[in-house]
């Protein structure tokens, strides 16, 4: 069984997506065993507690350090044993030693097709307004491994989303979550559950 841990900041329709795949059968051998999220109100909360999964709030600004603060994060993570996390619309920025323990363990979903429209600050509504802004004709959604900086580690999948001439940032967001975010996501973790993942250096190649 893939004991998984999630990092959430707001509505956690990834979350829930996850979820959704573990009970139709997709995602069998993995379950969602803790969940972090770095906002009281986060709605991806009151989806924990309905699954009955263990959740907590945990503040970055509650912590003197951004190593303290890493720190309580795996300490919670280890306590449930989590073998995999997953950060879905996790809005604070981790650093070495969250990323460094978790090492090729630990996954983002980014809505852009990384290297475009990513980095610190690329977070929301603003990767789909930039990505119209530029004129360019496809975006879509990206699942990396996490490294200390934002949004730059090893990709995983990717998938893409054509723009349609009329659309706003609110229409190309439900559409990139819909088409792609929704269906990486769980994607890759099922290969991660299979053991099909091997990270040589900036590539990540899929075992048959
Ligand atoms: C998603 O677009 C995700 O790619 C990004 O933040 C958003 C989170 O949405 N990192 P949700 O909380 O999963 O609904």
């Amino acid at each position: 069984m893939l004991r998984i841990g999630a990092l959430v900041s707001g509505g956690g329709t990834n979350l829930q997506a996850v979820l959704d795949n573990i009970e139709s059968g997709y995602l069998s051998n993995c379950s969602v065993v803790a969940v972090i999220s770095s906002r009281p109100d986060a709605y991806a909360l009151k989806r924990a507690e309905r699954y009955g999964i263990p959740a907590i709030c945990l503040r970055r600004k509650d912590f003197d350090s951004l190593d303290d603060y890493d720190a309580a994060i795996i300490e919670y993570f280890e306590k449930h044993r989590v073998d995999l996390v997953i950060m879905a619309g996790f809005l604070s920025i981790l650093g070495k030693k969250f990323s460094e323990h978790y090492r090729n363990r630990a996954i983002n979903i980014h809505p852009s097709l990384i290297p475009s429209f990513c980095g610190k600050g690329f977070y929301g509504l603003i990767p789909h307004k930039k990505a119209l802004e530029y004129g360019v004709k496809v975006t879509g959604a990206t699942v990396h491994f996490v490294e200390a900086e934002a949004d730059t580690g090893p990709i995983i999948l990717q998938k893409p989303v054509y723009i349609n001439d009329d659309d706003t940032p609110e229409t190309l967001q439900k559409r990139v979550m819909e088409e792609a975010e929704w269906k990486i996501l769980p994607e890759t973790i099922k290969l991660f559950s299979e053991g099909r993942l091997v990270v040589e250096g900036r590539k990540v190649r899929i075992k048959r």
